[in-house]
């Protein structure tokens, strides 16, 4: 048994199911559905993914793809309807409300919206100190020195423990959400959206307070974005996702620089760069993106994304595209296409939008490179907050 697995055990009582996998997170055939006044919904249709200690898997898709849905599902928020959740081996489904709360130091979430995810009568110190409280981790004394050390990890200063949410930046909220994020030790971070409510010039403090955090602590860490320079600096791996299914997975350099399936191909091309050449290569990726996205409630039959991709053939309608590897046997890159191969080996000139160049510099995240006018993370000074 691994030391995870050990502190796992301990905490809940439950052992993990033999012949659990190595992956500190396992999500299998996930499926979301919810009941709406307009009928049912599936807003996450069986999605698997798996999280080794100290990887970050970035998830991008467009607004209401199923994102936060998935995430919430991980975090054992909203019921599934089918498929399976383990954390450190441990089943999170099998789990009574009891266990799964004694587990739940092991996950934890940072929110978009940092306001609205802290009490506003605590302070400082109490927020980041309240899921020890609450999964009764240390003393007094532990707990004021783990608070402390928190708060030095995201670069909160000490002057601020005894402040009120109001009194802070919106970046040192988004830093207090992450302490009591990390503060009870845990194996898995699931992060939705954590920049995209913050001013423009903070974005990239936060981000990088993340990729320091996932190396100093060996977070294994999903990160939600729907900025792709956002997940292309933060993760080893990388999830496209479109109408609550996954249609791409690889390595951060696969997806970016070998995209397979048209919709990360017109994800990747229609963020502006300083480099393109062309506005119209950017009008056809954005075509290929931004057409109207179909209801969950009625979704397209066969490929999800066959009403808004110009390789649709009647197998498209017809047949769901299966994974297939998009290269060796043991490659982890995977497409859900039909026609991925015939669209990969067709002239570069019909796809304008597969970009071949080095991923930017990584370190830190401060992106001067990116378009004039598109610098969302640039920051000329570290803001004092
Ligand atoms: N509690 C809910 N009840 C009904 N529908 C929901 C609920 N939560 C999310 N949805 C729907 O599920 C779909 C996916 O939403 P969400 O997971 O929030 O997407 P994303 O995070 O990618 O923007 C959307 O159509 C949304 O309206
Ligand atoms: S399966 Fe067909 S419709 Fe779907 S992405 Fe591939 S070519 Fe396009
Ligand atoms: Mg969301």
């Amino acid at each position: 048994m691994s030391d995870a697995e050990a502190a796992a055990v301990a905490a809940t009582g439950v052992s993990p199911e033999a012949g659990a996998s190595s992956a500190v997170l396992e999500v299998n055939d996930v499926v979301v559905d919810f009941d709406t006044d307009a009928g049912r919904l599936t807003a996450v249709n069986g999605v698997s993914l798996q999280l080794a200690t100290g990887e970050t898997l970035g998830l991008v898709g467009e607004s209401g793809c199923g994102k936060s849905t998935l995430a919430r599902a991980i975090m054992q928020l909203v019921p599934m309807t089918q498929g399976s959740v383990h954390l450190e081996g441990i089943d999170l489904g099998s789990l009574s409300s009891r266990e799964l709360r004694r587990m739940r130091h092991r996950i934890q979430m940072v929110f978009q919206d940092p306001r609205g995810s802290l009490d506003p009568r605590m302070n400082v110190a109490a927020l980041i100190g309240e899921p020890l409280r609450v999964h009764r981790i240390g003393d007094r004394t532990s707990r004021a020195r783990e608070v402390a050390e928190a708060m030095e990890l995201v670069g909160l200063p000490a002057r601020v423990a005894d402040r009120l949410p109001s009194e802070l930046s919106g970046g040192q909220q988004q830093r207090v959400g992450i302490a009591r994020a990390i503060v009870t030790d845990p194996a898995v971070l699931v992060c939705d959206e954590p920049v995209s409510a913050l001013d423009v010039s903070i974005q990239a403090q936060i981000i990088n307070v993340l990729d320091e955090l996932r190396g100093e602590l060996d977070l294994a860490m999903l990160f939600i974005a729907h900025d792709l320079s956002v997940v292309r600096h933060l993760s080893d791996r990388v999830a496209v996702m479109y109408l609550g299914q996954f249609v791409e997975t690889g390595t951060s350099s696969q997806v970016f620089s070998e995209p397979r399936h048209p919709y990360t191909q017109g994800l990747i091309s229609s963020v502006p760069r300083a480099d393109a050449d062309s506005a119209a290569r950017l009008q056809t990726a954005r075509r290929l993106v931004l057409g109207e996205l179909p209801s969950l409630l009625d979704p397209p039959s066969g490929c999800r994304y066959r009403t808004r991709c110009p390789y649709a053939t009647e197998q498209c309608a017809a047949e769901e595209p299966p994974s297939e590897a998009a290269g060796p046997a043991d490659d982890p890159h995977s497409v859900w296409c039909h026609h991925w191969r015939t669209i990969a080996e067709s002239a570069p000139d019909s796809q304008p939008f597969i970009t071949t160049e080095p991923a930017p510099d990584p370190q830190p995240f401060a992106t001067s490179q990116a378009a004039p006018g598109s610098q969302p993370f640039a920051t000329s000074e570290e803001q004092a907050i």
